[in-house]
């Protein structure tokens, strides 16, 4: 196989994914075909091939058996957060690429955790749940204005700080805890432990990630550990926390509300009954993990991931993506970028530049990047070269995947 350069890019988009990211991805020119549903394993192989670029969300899953019938495909965009239904290692011991969004709905999870604080604090849930029995409760007994509260703040990351901006110009005051070493932003309060971030806030939020060391890691002790009358919130995973114990420091009255919107186990479809042990009590507010879900999040998901798509295939930047080593080099005028993808072996940079340098072929650009067993390696060099470079470079035992951009 000689020079190929894609001409006509082919798109092949699953399960309703935005019509935003249809409308970019037609803009770069691509054949775009959307489907409503999630494929099966079957009609995904049927349907794989001589596509160029697939995009999904969580209910396709992409095998090794879907990706071995995928002839043309460079990308996956994952138009969600979650990548597990990808099977990555196959995919990038294809040289194919996979991006997903996974900052797309943080602020939809920080407005909600918001309103649930505010919520707790003045008591809405009971005083709602009172009207409708036709119960007139006009009592400020237990109900708060949040401005000068104390909100310790669990896992320091994209949600947890963006929550501390958003907290303190509410005039909360605002701590926080975090495993890693993060920079506190504004006033925020860098706590030294957990147990001093229970111990001092009013309200407790939890933002860590879903690590498996995070399993249980919120029980009986620290529910303890928190002040008398204290407001719990859980807006990250439900495996976190302990909800057997949650739902004793509320009946007992240690906490005076909690919202929680992610379970340990949750129901698989819509009709589903969910169960859990906090139902049915007061000033609880239960959620069906809908943290990030709103209509801005999914517009800004169709966007950002079709952006890496287009990125990928014009350029082959790699920025963010979940299993190809991050690389991003500035495209300049008049140059064919050759991307290669090799096993990360010593010596694979030498050999290529030795195999241009043969053909006296002038870099004019390059960068590479490794990770864990693959190497990504961004060249430009004039047009105008032979043939026999790329086939030299095809013929390489450590080569992955060879393209041609330009
Ligand atoms: N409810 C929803 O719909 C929804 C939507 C988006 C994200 N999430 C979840 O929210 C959580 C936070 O998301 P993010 O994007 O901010 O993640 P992130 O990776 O940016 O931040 C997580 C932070 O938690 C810290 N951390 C991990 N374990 C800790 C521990 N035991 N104690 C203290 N700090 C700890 C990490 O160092 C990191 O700074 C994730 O679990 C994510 O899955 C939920």
């Amino acid at each position: 196989m000689k020079r190929k350069v894609m001409t006509e890019v082919r798109v092949l988009l699953l399960e309703s994914i935005h019509a935003d990211a249809v409308a970019r991805l037609e803009a770069e020119g691509y054949h775009v075909e959307s489907v409503r549903n999630a494929l099966d394993e079957a009609e995904l192989i049927e349907r794989i091939r001589g596509v160029h670029l697939l995009g999904i969300r969580s209910k396709t899953k992409v095998t090794a058996s879907v990706l071995a019938a995928a002839d043309s495909l460079v990308a996956i965009g994952a138009f969600c957060i979650g990548t597990d239904q990808i099977d990555l290692p196959a995919a990038a011991s294809r040289g194919i690429a996979v991006f997903n969004a996974p900052f797309s709905n943080t602020r939809s999870v920080v407005e909600l955790a918001v309103a649930e604080i505010i919520a707790l604090t003045r008591r809405l849930t009971e005083k709602n749940a009172g009207m409708h029995n036709g119960v007139w409760d006009k009592a400020a007994d237990g109900s708060h204005e949040i401005r000068g509260r104390r909100l310790g703040i669990v896992g320091y990351g994209n949600i947890g700080t963006q929550l501390s901006v958003l907290a303190e110009n509410l005039g909360m005051h605002v701590s926080f805890y975090d495993t890693a070493d993060k920079l506190a932003l504004s006033n925020a309060h860098r706590c030294a432990s957990l147990e001093e971030l229970l111990e001092t806030s009013d309200v407790v939020t939890l933002h860590v990630d879903g690590r498996p060391g995070n399993a249980g890691f919120f029980g009986a002790e620290q529910f303890k550990r928190m002040r008398p009358g204290a407001i719990f919130l859980n807006l990250s995973r439900g495996i976190v926390v302990d909800h057997v114990a949650l739902r004793e420091a509320l009946e007992s009255g240690h906490l005076s509300g909690a919202a929680v919107d992610v379970f340990p186990t949750e129901p698989k479809g819509r009709g589903d009954e969910f169960k859990s042990e906090l139902r049915g009590l007061p000033n609880v507010i239960l959620t069906p993990h809908i943290g990030g879900s709103t209509e801005e999040a999914q517009s800004d998901i169709g966007d950002f991931v079709a952006n890496k798509l287009a990125h990928f295939v014009r350029e082959g930047n790699t920025t963010l993506s979940v299993n190809l080593p991050g690389v991003a080099l500035p495209q300049q005028e008049g140059m064919s970028r050759v991307v290669h993808v090799h096993i990360n072996t010593p010596g694979v940079l030498a050999q290529v530049n030795s195999i241009l340098a043969e053909h006296r072929v002038n870099v004019e650009g390059q960068l590479l990047s490794t990770r864990g067993e693959y190497g990504y390696l961004i060249t430009d060099i004039k047009s105008g070269f032979s043939d026999d470079v790329l086939d030299q470079l095809r013929g390489m035992e450590q080569t992955v995947r060879l393209r041609v951009l330009s």
